[in-house]
């Protein structure tokens, strides 16, 4: 099978054997039941639990080593999505991997929409049910989870995640590295700063500065 711009099957690695690591091969497995020339090769952490082992290995998925081992034994597979939930995880690991060979793959699965003029980053992840508007842009290596919805001309800096359910409203702007919990809500024309938390069920109604942690309905920080 050849894909549209003709480099063929892609072969994509997952970083990550938790939770969110195997989320995504459910992305990827999607994609390639509907027809997408992806092919999951396994799953690289650098300690994953026994646990995640048994997890990965009733799934039939390999287990392929630490980074580094992956790095240094696989000439080929060098395409890879970060499946770390921690923004600042995924940042480190983003980092540590540059310069290496290895590309960052964009996983959408099927089931997401999208509308006219969103760019995608490389490296994103954007889970079943998600509901991208118009003119939005998703930074490298954001984590969009199941059933998020995004508004329109929104933009999502680099690393963003956010969780299950939340809801980002008209251009809101997100900045590096910022967490939005699960059913979060943002209201529109806001701008989260870089590394801000954003607790789960919050409704958000102001500017939030970089770096605090936002609780409550209207949100808080210290
Ligand atoms: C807001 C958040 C970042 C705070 O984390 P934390 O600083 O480690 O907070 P703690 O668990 O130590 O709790 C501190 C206090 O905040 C309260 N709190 C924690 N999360 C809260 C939330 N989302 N909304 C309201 N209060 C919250 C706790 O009850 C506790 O209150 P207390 O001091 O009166 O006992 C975190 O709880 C959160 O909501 N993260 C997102 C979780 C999520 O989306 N999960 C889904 C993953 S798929």
């Amino acid at each position: 099978m050849t894909s549209p711009d003709g480099f063929g099957l892609e072969r994509v690695v997952v970083v990550g054997a938790s939770g969110f690591g195997r989320e995504c091969l459910d992305v990827l497995e999607a994609m390639a039941a509907a027809g997408s020339p992806v092919e999951v090769v396994g799953v690289v952490d650098d300690g994953p639990s026994e646990l995640n082992m048994e997890r990965l290995a009733a799934r039939g998925v390999a287990y392929l080593g630490t980074v580094d081992e992956w790095l240094a034994g696989d000439a080929v597979t060098r395409r890879y999505v970060l499946g770390i939930g921690s923004p600042a995880v995924r940042r480190r690991l983003a980092a540590r991997l540059e310069g290496t060979g290895a590309r960052p793959f964009t996983a959408i699965h099927p089931s997401a929409t999208f509308g006219a003029r969103v760019a995608k980053g490389e490296g994103a992840v954007v889970c079943a049910g998600v509901a991208v508007s118009t003119n939005v842009r998703l930074g490298r290596h954001v984590h969009l989870n199941p059933n998020v919805t995004v508004g329109h001309d929104a933009v999502l800096s680099d690393f963003v995640s956010v969780n299950p359910g939340a809801v980002i409203s008209g251009e809101v702007v997100l900045g590096t590295a910022a967490l939005v919990g699960a059913s979060a809500t943002l209201l529109q024309n806001l701008w989260i700063g870089k590394g801000a938390l954003i607790g789960a069920g919050a409704v958000v109604t102001r500017n939030v500065p970089a770096g605090v942690v936002v609780k409550g309905v209207p949100g808080t920080w210290d």
